[in-house]
This record gives structure tokens, sequence and C-alpha cells, in this order.
């Protein structure tokens, strides 16, 4: 790349920034609900894949925000498991430390009170139980902050079992107060 072209680039790259800053201020200060929307600009209509959710009420914006740090939750999950399986450690101090970071930051998913009314999502026992709820909250923090103290390290073995650790905590946290449409349980909680 000469440096005329890669000027160019960093001039468009400063119009994308721009164009970003705007749209945010926009959002912010016009107390829209982002959707899916077409950007003008060189790259032609943009449709985002994955549109930005929408709430009405404090409880509907939680349940977005809780689900979206949950699929953040996996990815840094998923993306340990694949540092692991291909032995490719790239990334996997990074994403131990975001998700004990995460993991510290979850209580404050849960408030206010906010169940699923759908078929799938938050069961209501979390608040109706919050010392056990709570007991699952520590437990995978517990987990997480064991990960992100060995994931600096080079023993895949010891990174691989505190991982299994956090899997467990996400299981056990899901069987209790997670529904999933389909699932065995997601209709009637299982008996304790
Ligand atoms: C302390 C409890 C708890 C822990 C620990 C937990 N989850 Fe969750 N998770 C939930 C609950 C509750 C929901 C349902 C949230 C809702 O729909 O409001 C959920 C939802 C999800 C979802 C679906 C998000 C969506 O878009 O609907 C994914 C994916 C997920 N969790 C992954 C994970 C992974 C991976 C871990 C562990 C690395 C984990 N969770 C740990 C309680 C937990």
């Amino acid at each position: 790349m000469n440096g005329q072209s890669s000027s160019r680039r960093l001039i468009s790259l400063g119009s994308v920034s721009v164009a970003f800053a705007i749209l945010s201020l926009f959002v912010m200060f016009a107390g829209a609900q982002p959707s899916s929307r077409e950007l003008a600009g060189q790259w032609g209509p943009y449709q985002d894949p994955e549109p930005a959710p929408k709430a009405e009420t404090p409880e509907q914006a939680r349940t977005a925000i809780r689900r979206l740090q949950m699929r953040a939750i996996s990815a840094h999950y998923r993306s340990i498991e694949a540092t692991l399986l291909f032995q490719v450690h790239a990334s996997l101090a990074a994403d131990a430390d975001a998700l004990a970071r995460s993991a510290e930051n979850l209580p404050q998913l849960f408030e206010p009170k906010s169940p699923s009314s759908g078929k799938s999502g938050a069961r209501a026992e979390i608040w109706d139980e919050p010392q056990l709820f709570g007991e699952h909250l520590a437990g995978f923090r517990t987990a997480t902050l064991d990960l992100a103290a060995v994931a600096g390290g080079n023993d895949r073995t010891v990174a691989a079992k505190a991982l299994a650790a956090v899997r467990y905590q996400c299981l056990a946290c899901h069987f209790h107060y997670r529904r999933i449409e389909g699932r065995p349980g997601a209709e009637s909680r299982r008996e304790r």
C-alpha cells in the first residue's frame, strides 16, 4: 500500500468514527430505539444482521442487556475452549479476564426483577430465592477468577480443568434458573 492510499484509508476510517459518533448522539438524545438501520454511505444501505434490541420498560431493557451479556460470556467461553483445543493461546488471558469481569458484574443484570414472560429466559425463582441464586452467582465468580489466575500460564491441562469448572457453573445456574423452550423442565421447575 503506498503512502497516498494509506492516508486515504485513514481519512475514511476517520469519517466512519465521526458517522458513528453522530449516530450514537442521535440515539442518546432522541431516546430512540435503535433497531436494524440503513446507513447511507460509501457502503450502500446497511442492514444489521443482529439489530439492537427494543425495550419499553426498565425490565425489558434489563432483560435485553442480560441476554446480550450472556452471549458475550458465551463467546468468551467458546473462544477459550477453542484456544485450548487448537493450541493457539493468543487470546486466552484476555478472554479469561473478560469472563471474570463479566461474572463480577452479573448480579447487577438481575435488578430490577425481570422474569421472562415468554417460554424461554429467566425464571421467577431467581427473585424468589435470592440466597440460593446468590450462591450460583458467587460460584460462577470464583470459578472465573480461578480460570483467570491460571490462564496466563503455559499449562493447558490446568487451564482446561479450570474451564470445566466454569462450565459446571454455567450449567448449574441454567438448570435451576433458565428456562429453554423445548428442553425438559421448560414448563415446570424440577423438585429440589
Ligand atoms: C448465575 C446464573 C447464571 C450463570 C452462572 C450463567 N448463566 Fe447464562 N443465563 C442465565 C439466565 C437466568 C439466563 C436467561 C436470561 C434471560 O433470558 O433473561 C441465561 C441465558 C444465557 C444465554 C442465552 C442468551 C439469550 O440471548 O437469550 C446464553 C447463551 C448463556 N446464558 C450462556 C452462559 C454461559 C456460556 C455461561 C457460563 C460461561 C453462563 N451462561 C453462566 C443464568 C446464568
